[in-house]
């Protein structure tokens, strides 16, 4: 595929953007733009192809890792590289800044366009933590997601984290989702839920929060927007209004999620 160097630099949010990055990051992005172009020139055919859920299985031993396994883990360069070291008392923001590299443009973005939606202060945090778990593990990240943060937020930004998983999976045109084609790719165009996510949509479809959840859906972004790089500094006021930093740090208050916090500030500890 042809790369115009111009018109990635554009994607990836200009000159600045793309020098904060890391080379990991860089790689990533790279990919990003290359199945952005590749999905492009797809759409530009008449019909477009996607996987069947069988072909998405018979993909499972061609890889070297589960896809489940969180980002920070991982590399898309053959090796992984090293990590700063975080702060003796690490706040949401040191692990945005230093360890949500994978995740935090797509999380800004979403929370960005929550605030253009004039969406509440609580779904506009749902929407700018609703990922970040990924960085640790991505299977059933919207569980593992409300567990990570639910010491620090409100029971409805929990809510939200946790239930925007299930409900990504059923449209709602009244309230402005519909189903994304990123689904179909890396689900397969015919993926049925499984039993336990359905038996969550019904729940929460009945629940009288359903649209706290439902609204992180809506303004999660589905691909890559090029040129939008919103920055953390923006949501300061609404992190300090909706967050209980923990005094001694993220990973060390002795909160039953504080090991989570800790393996993601050092994933690199043997055991
Ligand atoms: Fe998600
Ligand atoms: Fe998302």
């Amino acid at each position: 595929m042809d790369i115009d160097r111009r018109a990635l630099i554009a994607f990836l949010g200009g000159p600045a953007a793309v020098a904060s990055m890391s080379p990991e990051a860089k790689a990533d992005a790279l990919e990003h733009y290359m199945a952005f172009q590749l999905n492009q020139s797809k759409a530009a055919e008449a019909k477009q192809k996607f996987p069947t859920a069988a072909e998405v299985e018979a993909q499972i031993e061609t890889r070297g890792n589960r896809r489940g396994v969180g980002n920070l883990f991982l590399s898309s360069t053959g090796h992984v590289s090293k990590l700063p070291p975080m702060p003796e008392k690490p706040t949401l923001a040191d692990f945005f800044n230093l360890r949500f590299k994978a995740t935090s443009n797509h999380v800004l973005q979403s929370a960005n366009l929550a605030v253009k939606n004039h969406m509440s202060e609580e779904i506009v945090l749902a929407c700018l933590l609703h990922d970040t778990v990924q960085e640790l593990i991505k299977v059933d990240h919207g569980w593992w997601g409300a567990q990570l943060y639910e010491p620090y937020v409100s029971e409805k930004v929990a809510f939200a984290i946790r239930y925007h998983q299930a409900l990504r999976f059923y449209e709602d045109k009244a309230a402005g989702y519909e189903y994304p084609d990123l689904y179909r790719n890396m689900f397969g165009e015919d993926y049925k839920p499984e039993p336990y996510i359905d038996a969550t949509y019904k729940m929460v479809r009945a629940h009288k929060w359903y649209m706290e959840p439902r609204l992180v859906t809506v303004n999660d972004l589905y691909a890559f927007e090029p040129g939008v790089n919103p920055t953390l500094e923006q949501f300061t006021d609404i992190i300090g209004r909706n967050f209980k930093q923990p005094k001694e740090g993220l990973g060390f208050d002795g909160s039953p999620v504080a090991h989570m916090w800790r393996s993601i500030a050092m994933p690199d500890h043997p055991l």
